[in-house]
């Protein structure tokens, strides 16, 4: 089998690169280690910057995000028992984010890949690339029993944190910076009405916690535990109460609680590798890079490589101007870097460290009150949450 640019990985990075393409007469083929409805099953982040969504739409899957999508111009920031409003809007001049699940962003991808013919092949065990510093590099992998050789111009490694694509390059040829925090989030989701209709992000010396949602019927919530935590360790009455002790006295006593529809811990990291391109192969989302989720990055963060990959690749084909491909390393990290501070900037403002000592703990209540006693720290807040220009 021979196509143009062979995509590993069926996440939202590998999904959309593969429907941009598509639409621009570019051929690929996406191979996905699992099933589709596992990759359905998995519960992200959902906020969006509007420049996603403007992505979306030239993909032409961005109907039922403009409509279910809600607009968001505004979070709160929790802390002694008060919650301050970061107002994005009028901070940003006039700009917010967009609330809308991850996974129904990943449904309507794959519909769309469906309704293009696009192929996506499941259940792809042993995917592995070859001969990427070489002009003609191939992927090989076992599907249903059968090994399947595809032959490409072009392999894209969307495939995660956990995924071949990263791994499969000299060590000596990339170079990793990483940090792993003491703690990760333990998430529930819940069919209840959300505590608030905007985010609450709370600081409180029991620990972070986060009021989130999905719907108006459906809510997210997170607290930050011990990395050695399990899921088992907390019950929902438990996760509940915890949540309720972080919160001001007004939010905890208007928590509606319910049963937990999905709980799962994830586990705290910054991880950059350099340079995103080996020969013909490029990395793009978190095959590259992982932030805390924090800030609201990880998703936005991948948008913006594979709109620099987009470009770059259309460049190729129709004009044979290699200079987005050329640069696009340099490109995706200068923003991916910018990414990576914020989400570390927000992580160590509104966690509490195991190891952190009595002037850690001054500065950061500091930061803290100098953040809302200035509206240009204020501002420089918004000017990230809602993305930095691609
Ligand atoms: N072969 C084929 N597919 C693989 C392999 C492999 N060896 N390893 C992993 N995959 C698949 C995974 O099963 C998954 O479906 O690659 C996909 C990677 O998807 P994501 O982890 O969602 O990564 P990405 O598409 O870059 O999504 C961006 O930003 O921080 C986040 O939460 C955010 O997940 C979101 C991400
Ligand atoms: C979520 O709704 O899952 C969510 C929202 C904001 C974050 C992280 C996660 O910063």
């Amino acid at each position: 089998m021979r196509t143009q640019v062979g995509i590993i990985g069926a996440g939202p990075s590998g999904l959309l690169l593969s429907q941009l393409l598509h639409l621009r007469g570019i051929e690929t083929v996406v191979l996905e280690k699992h099933s589709r409805e596992y990759v359905l099953g998995r519960i992200r982040a959902g906020v969006l910057e509007h420049s996603f969504a403007a992505l979306m739409r030239e993909a032409q899957v961005g109907e039922r995000l403009d409509r279910e999508g809600q607009i968001h111009e505004g979070f709160f920031i929790a802390h002694d028992g008060i919650k301050e409003r970061v107002d994005l809007r009028g901070l940003t001049g006039g700009k917010s984010v967009i609330v809308y699940g991850q996974t129904e962003l990943t449904r309507d991808l794959y519909e769309a890949r469906d309704r293009f013919g696009g192929v996506v092949m499941h259940n792809a065990e042993d995917v592995r690339p070859h001969d990427v510093d070489g002009p003609q590099p191939y992927l090989t992998c076992r599907v249903g029993g059968e090994v399947v050789r595809i032959d490409c111009d072009y392999i894209v490694g969307c495939d995660g944190f956990h995924g071949v694509s990263r791994q499969s390059i000299p060590k000596d040829k990339i170079r990793v910076f990483e940090r792993d925090y003491p703690f990760g989030w333990l998430g529930v989701l819940s069919r209840t009405k959300p505590v608030s209709p905007e985010l609450i992000y709370a600081t409180h010396e029991r620990g972070f916690a986060l009021c989130s949602l999905r719907s108006e019927a459906l809510s997210r919530y997170y607290i930050q535990v011990p990395f050695t935590d399990s899921v088992d360790d907390w019950s929902d009455e438990e996760f509940f109460e915890e949540l309720r002790r972080r919160l001001p006295g007004d939010v905890s006593s208007a928590l509606i609680t319910g049963p937990s529809i999905e709980k799962s811990i994830a586990p705290l990291r910054s991880f950059v590798v350099e340079p995103m391109r080996f020969g013909n192969l490029f990395l793009a989302g978190d095959a590259a890079h992982i932030v805390p989720p924090t800030g609201a990055r990880g998703l936005n963060t991948a948008a913006s490589d594979i709109y620099y990959l987009y470009h770059a690749l259309v460049d190729h084909y129709s004009k044979w101007d290699n200079r987005g491909l050329e640069t696009y390393s340099q490109r995706a990290l200068a923003r991916v870097w910018k990414g990576q501070r914020f989400s570390w900037w927000m992580t160590m403002l509104l966690h509490r460290f195991p190891d952190s000592s009595p002037f850690d703990r001054r500065l950061q209540e500091t930061e803290l009150a100098y953040l809302f006693s200035s509206e240009e720290a204020l501002a420089s807040l918004a000017e990230n949450y809602v993305g930095q220009p691609f």
